[in-house]
């Protein structure tokens, strides 16, 4: 059966992960969560008080960045390294997501990223999440699909997710700060969040997540055959 490179972008929370994690599983794909890739650069950022504004500063501080993907062997999760260090619970922090989108902004972190991205995809079998897998990443991914569903159950979904972690979170913070990521992602200069025009568009608002593997794997056997 051919292998493909599964490319699904789309706004926050909107279940990128959930269905590109599933996605790869039932392909027996590897999966690769972009955007902690981005999150892993902010908690270096914030922990060495690096100025992402400052060029020459995020030049040095991303050569002393070394990221990898590792199964966690327990339950076969995989989780984001930050120079040996397993990261993949402190990146979702509030703190984190506060400051991503803007660091995520910065031309030399996307550079530094995506280059990562493009070697991880380089033999195929890849289901990749983020904001710009199907427009920049991977131009040429075989399939592509574009996420999105209403604002409030995006909100609600990862109030759930957070608040499990921080009992102190609160759901206006949560809207808040998806809302904020939201525009600064989609309105950045350098790659902004946008629509693959081959993209299939999934809005799963209304969908349970067995409706919406259901869909994405149909798609996927339409082109593996
Ligand atoms: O998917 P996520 O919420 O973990 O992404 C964190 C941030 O990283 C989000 O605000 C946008 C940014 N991001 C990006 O710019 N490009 C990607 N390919 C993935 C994430």
């Amino acid at each position: 059966m051919k292998r493909i490179i599964v490319a699904i972008d789309g706004w926050s929370s909107c279940g990128k992960s959930t269905l590109a994690k599933q996605m790869a599983k039932e392909l027996g794909y590897i999966y690769v969560d972009s955007g902690a890739m981005y999150r892993a650069v902010t908690l270096y950022f914030l922990r060495n008080h690096v100025d992402w504004e400052d060029v020459k500063a995020v030049e040095d501080a991303l050569e002393n960045i070394e990221l990898d993907f590792r199964q966690n062997e327990q339950n076969g999760v995989i989780e984001i390294y930050l120079n040996d260090e397993n990261v993949e619970y402190l990146i979702r922090d509030l703190i984190v997501a506060e400051k991503v989108s803007e660091v995520a902004a910065v031309k030399a972190v996307r550079e530094f990223a995506v280059a990562q991205q493009q070697k991880l995809g380089k033999k195929k079998g890849i289901v990749m999440d983020g904001r710009d897998i199907g427009t920049v990443v991977f131009p040429k991914a075989e399939l592509k699909i574009f996420m999105t569903a209403d604002n409030a159950v995006r909100v609600e979904r990862r109030f759930k997710e957070l608040v499990e972690k921080n009992p102190n979170v609160t759901i206006e913070e949560v809207a808040e700060n998806i809302q904020m990521r939201d525009y600064i992602d989609s309105n950045r200069a350098v790659s902004p969040l946008r629509q693959a025009k081959e993209a299939v568009l999934i809005d799963n608002t209304n969908l349970t997540q067995e409706e919406q593997l259901k869909k994405a794997l149909k798609l996927a056997k339409n082109i593996t055959g």
